[in-house]
């Protein structure tokens, strides 16, 4: 294996397995480890409601509450180089723990391939959100998002097209 794909890390962050699929078909098409970000406080279903105006998501996407905690600090963002970062897509961007782990973790050096999963949205301005939240100035760039449906094999052609 060479060296590139020997230090891919994927990270993901889902509530309702969505992207945790799309995450473990990556990790299986490169053959590399995988790591679930969880909150300290897990999502609801009413948590969730985007028509709520006061539901969690909503008042943390608003930025009215705070970002929320991460369960543990325990992601081996350390001995990796590149980092495939997965999420849903919440009001067109990343959800705010997403936020809170880039800035958790001294990512100096690393780049940072987003991908998503979304009932339609792309990752529109995600990279240049995260970018201002990141501890290390890591090189963050939009990847892209994959229907439920999107095979190992199309995934592991994108990725290797992008590290
Ligand atoms: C609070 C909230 C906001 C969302 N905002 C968007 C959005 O702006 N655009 C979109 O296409 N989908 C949006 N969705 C749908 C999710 O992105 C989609 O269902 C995703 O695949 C869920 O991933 P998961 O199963 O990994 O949690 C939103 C879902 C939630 C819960």
């Amino acid at each position: 294996m060479n060296s590139v794909l020997s230090s891919i890390l994927i990270v993901y962050f889902s509530v309702t397995g969505t992207t945790a699929g799309v995450a473990q078909k990556l990790a299986s098409a490169l053959n590399a480890p995988i790591y679930e970000i969880k909150a300290k406080q897990p999502y609801t279903e009413a948590d969730l409601n985007w028509n709520d105006e006061n539901s969690r998501s909503s008042l943390e996407m608003a930025d009215i509450l705070p970002y929320p905690e991460l369960d543990d600090l325990n992601a081996p963002v350390k001995e990796y180089k590149t980092i495939f970062l997965g999420f849903p897509i919440w009001w067109g961007t990343s959800p705010k723990i997403v936020n809170q782990f880039v800035k958790s973790y001294d990512l100096s050096g690393k780049k940072i391939i987003l991908f998503a999963t979304s009932g339609s949205s792309g990752l529109g301005d995600t990279a240049y959100d995260l970018k201002k939240d990141a501890t290390g100035s890591p090189e963050i760039i939009n990847g892209r998002r994959f229907p439920a449906s999107v095979s190992t094999e199309e995934l592991k052609t994108w990725a290797e097209s992008i590290i």
